[in-house]
C-alpha cells in the first residue's frame, strides 16, 4: 500500500477525512464490509444512554448469538459519547463526542492477524516509525494465562512490549463478552525527545489502538465461559490518531477543530485555555446529540444534553452574560454535519440553533428565578446549609453546582 505519510504529503497535511478513508479502505481491501456507523442512540431495549464504543452495537454478534448480515469481517466509524469523561473535557485530549475507528473478525481470522494488520496500517500506511511504537500485552491473572501468542507476534515485528494485568483486559461491563487485549502506544513528543520509559511509566506514550481478543463470556457469578467462536474487536479513537498524525499535542490543534478555534474566539473574545476548549467541545457535542434526535430534558439522554448546554453557558456567561448561542456561525453547525455523517434528524442549522437558543432561554429564566430566591432576606449574610441546598434544588430546580457557580450573584 502507499504510505500516507510520504514526502509529497508530509505528516501535518494528513486530513481527518483522509485518515478515516485510509483506515476504512485498508480493511475493505482485506475483505471487510463497511457498516454505516450507528447514531449515538443504542438500539431499543439497550439500557445504556449512549453508545460508548464502536463494538457496542455489535455485542450480540461478538457473543455469537446470531450471524451478522454483512458477514464476518467488518469495519466502521462509530460516533460515541462518554459521560464518564465529562469532567476531563477541556484538557488536550478528551472530547465528549468522539469517533471510533473499529474493525472486527466475528469468529473469522485470529487476534494475531489483527495485530499484524494493525502494525502494517500504522507503520506502512500512516508512516509511524516502529521506534515510536510500544505494545502492551495481558500478563495473566488467576483465571486466564498470559497472552503468549501476542508477545511472540510483537517480538517478530520488533516492537518492545510491556505486560500488564488490569490494563490489558477488556469488558463492556461486569458480564458479557470480554477478553485479553493488546494495545499499541505511540510516542508523542513534538520537541524531538527520543522515546523513553514504557506506556505505564511515561505519559508521552499515548494509547492509540486497542485489539481485543474477545474469547470469553463472563457470567453473573464472575466465572468465565470460553466463547465457541472467539472474535476480534479493535477500536482506535479517530481524533487521537489524527492528533498524532498531524504532529500536534492537542486535538484542538488539528484540522478537525481549526474552524472552531478560529471562529469562537472571534465571536467571544477573552475565551481561552480550558474554557475555550470546553465551549468548543460542548457546543459541537450538543449539535451532534441534537442531530441524533435528543431534546433537552430533566432525565436520561435529554439531561446529558441539558448538562452540556448549561455547562457551556455557565462558562460563557461567567465573563460576559450578553454572550448568546444565537450568534454561533452556521458554518460551525454545518461542519459538524459534514464530519459526523448519518444523522437521525436533519441537522439543518436552523432547527439545531433554535433548540440551543430555546434551552439557553430556559436556563436564563432559571438563573433569574435563582437570583430572586437568593436575594430573599432569609438567605442573606450567612453560609447556605445542607437544608438550603436541598430546598433550592427540590423546590426551585437550582442544583448546588449552579448555586455555587457564581452566576447567581453573592448573597
Ligand atoms: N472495545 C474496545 C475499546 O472500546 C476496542 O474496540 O477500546
Amino acid at each position: 500500500m502507499n504510505a500516507v505519510h510520504d514526502d509529497s504529503n508530509s505528516g501535518k497535511n494528513i486530513s481527518t477525512e483522509r485518515t478515516l478513508r485510509t483506515f476504512v479502505e485498508f480493511f475493505e481491501e482485506r475483505g471487510h464490509r463497511a457498516l454505516t456507523g450507528s447514531s449515538l442512540l443504542p438500539p431499543p431495549g439497550d439500557p445504556v444512554l449512549f453508545t460508548t464504543s464502536g463494538m457496542h452495537p455489535l455485542t450480540p454478534y461478538l457473543e455469537g448469538l446470531r450471524p451478522h448480515p454483512l458477514g464476518r469481517r467488518l469495519v466502521n466509524v462509530q460516533r460515541c459519547l462518554r459521560t464518564t469523561d465529562l469532567d476531563e473535557v477541556g484538557d488536550s485530549s478528551h472530547l465528549t463526542v468522539f469517533e471510533m475507528l473499529g474493525s472486527w473478525s466475528l469468529g473469522d481470522y485470529d487476534h494475531g492477524q489483527s495485530l499484524r494488520w494493525g502494525f502494517e496500517l500504522l507503520h506502512d500506511g500512516f508512516g509511524i516509525p516502529a521506534e515510536r511504537m510500544y505494545a502492551t500485552v495481558f500478563d495473566g491473572d488467576e483465571q486466564v494465562g498470559p497472552d503468549l501468542p501476542s508477545l511472540e507476534i510483537w517480538g517478530e515485528l520488533g516492537l518492545p512490549v510491556e505486560r500488564t494485568r488490569d490494563d490489558n483486559w477488556w469488558s463492556n461491563g461486569p458480564t458479557g463478552p470480554c477478553g485479553p487485549d493488546s494495545e499499541i502506544f505511540v510516542w508523542t513528543c513534538p520537541d524531538g525527545t527520543p522515546p523513553r520509559g514504557t506506556p505505564t511509566t511515561d505519559p508521552r506514550w499515548v494509547e492509540l489502538w486497542n485489539h481485543v481478543s474477545m474469547r470469553h463470556l463472563r457470567h453473573d457469578d464472575g466465572s468465565l465461559e470460553p466463547l465457541a467462536r472467539p472474535s476480534v474487536d479493535t477500536g482506535m479513537g479517530l481524533e487521537r490518531l489524527v492528533t498524532v498524525l498531524q504532529g500536534r499535542t492537542s486535538v484542538y490543534e488539528t484540522d478537525l477543530f481549526e474552524p472552531w478555534m478560529r471562529l469562537v474566539p472571534q465571536l467571544w473574545p477573552g475565551l481561552d485555555g480550558d474554557s475555550l476548549r470546553l465551549v468548543c467541545d460542548h457546543l459541537r457535542s450538543a449539535v451532534v446529540v441534537l442531530g441524533d434526535g435528543v431534546r433537552p430534558a430533566n432525565t436520561g439522554r435529554g439531561y446529558v444534553l441539558r448538562r452540556l448546554v448549561r455547562r457551556l453557558l455557565t462558562t460563557l456567561w461567567r465573563d460576559d452574560p450578553s454572550r448568546t448561542v444565537a450568534d454561533l456561525p452556521v458554518e460551525l453547525v454545518e461542519l459538524v454535519e459534514q464530519t459526523l455523517r448519518h444523522f437521525r434528524q436533519s441537522t439543518d442549522s436552523g432547527p439545531v440553533l433554535a433548540q440551543l437558543r430555546a434551552e439557553e432561554e430556559r436556563f436564563g429564566r432559571l438563573l433569574d428565578r435563582g437570583r430572586r430566591v437568593l436575594a430573599r432576606r432569609e438567605f442573606r449574610g450567612r453560609p447556605l446549609s445542607e437544608q438550603d441546598y436541598f430546598y433550592l434544588h427540590d423546590t426551585h430546580g437550582l442544583p448546588r453546582e449552579l448555586v455555587d457557580g457564581g452566576l447567581l450573584g453573592t448573597w
